[in-house]
């Protein structure tokens, strides 16, 4: 399933649509889980990578008991003049979105989110994932502007670790045009470093929304800030899989 194309020196594999992306990917991810039961595990949320959890939770949610999660990011919001994360009950969420769309079926060994205190303390997060040993996974995605690993926006240093961060109106606009819900303005990210100290990655990307942004990245003679998800072709172990509708522009062109 799947084949495979050479765009600027990256290897892509191109599947027909965004099922058949899924499939190769939950397929990466199950066969990762049943080689290395104990394995870490960093992944995001948002709409690219719900297929490949579908995928997994309904073939063989138990491949994954002893795995441990990290996820990327969860929103924030002020109470009572306090910062905090959004409740876990609230569906804007993202423990909330783990639990509906993945959790409710597979029970991990444990599962974390990014917490308040990498507020005061940039980099908490990092340090406790630095003690289990590290991410051995990271399935990876990227937003319409190039943002990858959770929130890093366009501008974020490569050296980022997990920190507070100020979402702005772009990709709030287009959060809210996704999901129906209202936005938050803050999130907690792991950052950018966080994310490439990941072992291994899978870079998804799906979509004809994403064929202008794709190019760029593929494009981009090296790693910019202005695009974070160019910082990928400096990571010596991940996988790009993209589907023919993100593919349209790289193909058009030809680079
Ligand atoms: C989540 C992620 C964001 C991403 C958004 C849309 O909110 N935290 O980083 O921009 O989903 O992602 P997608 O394009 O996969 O739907």
């Amino acid at each position: 399933m799947g084949h495979q194309k050479i765009y600027n020196g990256i290897k892509v594999t191109v599947a027909a649509d965004y099922e058949e992306m899924s499939m190769l990917a939950a397929g990466i991810l199950l066969d990762k889980a049943c080689a290395q039961p104990g394995m870490t595990l960093l992944v995001p949320t948002g709409t690219t990578p719900l297929g490949t959890y579908k995928i997994i939770r309904e073939r063989n949610p138990d491949a994954f008991k002893s795995v441990t999660f990290f996820n990327m990011d969860e929103y924030c919001v002020d109470a009572d003049q306090e910062t905090t994360l959004i409740p876990d009950t609230h569906p804007a969420g993202y423990r909330y979105y783990m639990k509906k769309n993945l959790f409710d079926r597979l029970t991990p060994k444990a599962s974390y989110f990014p917490g308040m205190e990498n507020m005061k303390n940039p980099g908490h997060y990092d340090d406790f994932i630095r003690r289990t040993g590290g991410i051995d996974f990271c399935l990876n995605a990227m937003g319409e502007d190039g943002h990858t690993f959770g929130f890093n926006m366009p501008g974020t240093p490569f050296h980022s670790r997990t920190r507070l961060v100020d979402l702005g109106d772009r990709v709030r606009d287009v959060n809210r045009r996704l999901t129906g819900l209202a936005t938050p303005t803050h999130a907690v990210t792991i950052g950018l470093l966080t994310g490439m100290e990941s072992k291994e990655i899978l870079f998804l990307v799906s979509g004809k929304r994403k064929a202008d942004i794709l190019y760029r990245t593929v494009r981009a003679p090296r790693p910019e800030t202005d695009i974070p998800a160019t910082i990928l072709k400096n990571h010596a172990n991940c996988q790009w899989i993209i589907d023919r509708d993100a593919e349209s522009k790289l193909r058009e062109h030809d680079i």
